[in-house]
């Protein structure tokens, strides 16, 4: 990168953020000149990793008295790591004086509680040199939930003692505010907003990862940064729309697979409640790396949904994790580092094998890639060492599809292609605490790495949601056994293969205990659901009505129906919100279905679907989960792919109605009106 011609500095890795100081270079009152060339032709992955920029840039103004990027730290901390007592909030700051000139200043700390209440102030003179860096680490200054500690250091005049703190969880993310503010001369210099929150990560070799001081099961999916219509370069409001269908799925943990998450990405988890194990690119301790990873665990340490560092993924497969004195060596001077600047969580390496030998000598963690049957043999060796799942299943299948077809490239959806099937891994997994839980591979579809089948497909097929983030079958396996809800899913495949007289494989992904299936109207029998696994039947096709109806007891808990599809009658357009802010960045992402005569799924339609938008906003990007599509996602038309599309509107910087259009020669169109509002009250997903 460069400012007016002069070379500010350059990162191997796109993914870590960086700054430069332009202070020096800048031509102040005239024109500049930025240049910034990437290069992303090397050092790419396995999967699309995309290229160019793709994720925010910001110009920072500040006084010449001010709090470095990345400057505040704040974490809390309880006696033996167990949420009881009192909550002791650390607050670390740095600040530079770029002045010719010695400072008299005053550090301000303002803690506000989850509702927004001012609960402390807590101010700090001090004095700074011309041109210097500080670091002020105050020790404590407010407690919640105890008696305080203002008579162990009297410099501390303004100790707090405040209500019992309120714990932040994925089941309710409770945050903090610590706004900081350097004040001087009766002036304010800078201030800062800091988002946090009170909670306790642990691992327990044998209870497994404990969140807040209780065992909490992982149920996580790991994910790239890529989306239909828009590639690696998402939106912030893209970020919150996948966080919140992990969580109708039933997840409560994201792996930033295999390189540091979007920081808005976190912001979202934070918000909505999801864990996050936030990952390293490069396993490496070289100066460049290791300062990479410093980048990552500066940048990433407040937030509360981070409960662990990946320092990498199956690194040197053959060599490193087989056990080398390399692997040691390489890992040790990055753990301490992580350690060194993080006091509360500990690290982990996802590791295919070689478990015992190798990283696994010296890591916090065990992280557990596949090989599920490996595991017992692998705890019997070492039962004091805490383990997590790192990564399971890997289980290939198209959206809708029921039978494997090599030459389109789709794979069929039961979930019986694959490393694992999802009840292989997570019936173990769930039924030994130690392992903590774990991360399938992946929660949606992406580009690149077509697997079983290569090109003309495109990509993956591990998703349990495709690229657009429409479910898969198997990811109703998934919300059986991760929620709570009755779930009750048929195999939609009834409908599209029945072609009289063949005998149809009918799957079901349930978590009530008895399920009745019946083929219009008729009871086909009930049969008991095994926890953890799903019901099969194999049923001769009929046209109509095969429906299911899920028992606790004797009671009927859930009911569902999949029916013989009719010929594509009309499209139906279903918007994720119809308010958004005008702020030139904000998405309403807006799923199209085909329905039939009847107004039910057209399951395997096809149609060409056209968009058309007016007001003030634009299509960004069109989509519809086919791994197989070359279709471009920039484009105003679509075809669906079994039954939906998707298509991205992003409002523009002006208040009015945006109004789309969908349309397809030979089906009734529909269309949909969304407001922008540049008032800020209006309801928007962004904090
Ligand atoms: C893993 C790897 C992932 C992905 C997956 C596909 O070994 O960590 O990035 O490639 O295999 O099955």
């Amino acid at each position: 990168m460069w400012l007016n011609g002069h070379c500010l500095g350059r990162k191997p890795s796109g993914y870590g953020s960086f700054h430069y100081d332009i202070t020096k270079f800048a031509n102040y009152g005239g024109t500049n000149e930025l240049a910034v060339r990437v290069d992303a032709s090397r050092f790419e992955g396995w999967f699309y990793e995309g290229a160019g920029i793709y994720r925010h840039v910001w110009l920072v103004k500040t006084a010449p008295l001010y709090i470095a990027p990345e400057g505040v730290f704040v974490w809390s901390s309880f006696s033996n790591n167990v949420p009881s007592g009192a909550a002791t909030i650390h607050v670390q700051t740095q600040l530079i004086n770029y002045q010719s000139n010695a400072v008299d200043l005053s550090l301000k700390c303002e803690l506000f509680d989850p509702d927004g209440r001012l609960l402390s102030r807590y101010r700090q003179p001090t004095n700074m040199d011309d041109y210097s860096k500080m670091k002020l680490e105050i020790v404590a200054p407010f407690w919640l939930g105890g008696a305080g500690n203002a008579a162990a250091d009297p410099r501390f005049s303004a100790v707090y003692s405040g209500p019992t703190p309120i714990l932040w969880s994925p089941e309710s993310p409770k945050l903090y505010k610590l706004v900081t503010t350097i004040e001087s001369d009766g002036k304010i210099f800078d201030q800062k907003e800091t988002e946090f929150g009170i909670r306790t990560v642990a691992f327990d070799a044998k209870r497994g990862f404990l969140l807040n001081g209780r065992p909490y099961v992982i149920k996580g999916t790991c994910n790239h940064q890529d989306h239909a219509g828009v590639g690696t370069a998402m939106p912030d409001a893209l970020q919150y729309f996948r966080v919140k269908k992990l969580k109708e799925m039933g997840s409560n943990a994201i792996r930033t697979s295999h390189n540091p998450p979007a920081p808005e990405l976190l912001e979202a988890c934070d918000h909505l409640g999801m864990l996050v194990m936030d990952e390293n690119r490069r396993v490496d301790e070289t100066p460049l790396a290791l300062d990479d990873l410093r980048q990552l665990i500066v940048r990433d340490r407040n937030h509360p949904s981070v409960f662990m560092w990946s320092l990498g993924n199956e690194e040197g497969r053959l060599q490193a994790t087989n056990g080398t004195e390399a692997a040691v060596k390489l890992i040790t001077p990055m753990q301490a580092l992580a350690h060194e600047l993080d006091p509360t969580r500990l690290c982990t390496i996802a590791m295919n094998g070689g478990w015992g030998e190798g990283f696994s000598k010296v890591i916090d963690v065990q992280g557990f890639n596949y090989r599920t049957r490996n595991i017992d043999a692998y705890h019997i060796g070492f039962p004091d060492k805490p383990a997590i799942g790192t990564e399971t299943a890997s289980t290939r299948t198209t959206r809708g599809i029921y039978a494997d077809d090599k030459s389109r490239g789709y794979v069929a959806a039961y979930g019986e292609n694959g490393v694992e099937k999802p009840w292989t891994w997570w019936s173990y997994y769930a039924k030994h605490p130690f392992t903590s839980g774990g991360f399938v591979w992946t929660g949606f579809d992406y580009r690149g790495e077509p697997t079983p089948y290569k090109w003309p497909c495109i990509s993956s097929h591990f998703g349990l949601m495709d690229t657009c983030g429409f479910p898969k079958d198997i990811y109703y396996y998934y919300q059986a056994w991760w929620t709570d809800q009755p779930v009750l899913h048929l195999t939609a495949g009834w409908s599209l293969l029945g072609n009289g007289g063949k005998t149809n494989l009918v799957r079901c992904f349930s978590n009530c205990q008895i399920v009745e299936l019946f083929l219009n109207g008729k009871s086909l029998g009930r049969k008991f659901m095994p926890e953890n696994e799903y019901l099969d039947w194999n049923v001769a096709y009929a046209p109509g009505v095969l429906s299911a109806k899920g028992y606790q007891g004797t009671k009927v808990v859930a009911e569902t129906k999949v029916e013989t599809s009719g010929s594509p009658a009309a499209l139906k357009l279903h918007p994720d919100r119809t308010t958004l802010t005008a702020d030139g960045q904000d998405l309403s992402i807006v799923d199209v279905s085909v329905m039939d005569e009847s107004g039910g799924a057209a399951t395997g339609a096809n149609n060409l679907i056209r968009f058309e938008l007016r007001g003030p906003g634009q299509i960004i990007g069109v989509g519809n989960g086919d791994p197989s599509s070359h279709e471009p996602d920039k484009a105003l038309q679509r075809r669906a792919f079994n039954g939906f599309a998707q298509v991205i509107v992003q409002a523009a910087r002006q208040q009015g109605t945006i109004e789309l259009t969908v349309s397809s020669p030979t089906l009734s169109s529909d269309n949909l009106k969304i407001k922008t509002k540049t008032d800020k009250s209006s309801p928007a997903v962004l904090p």
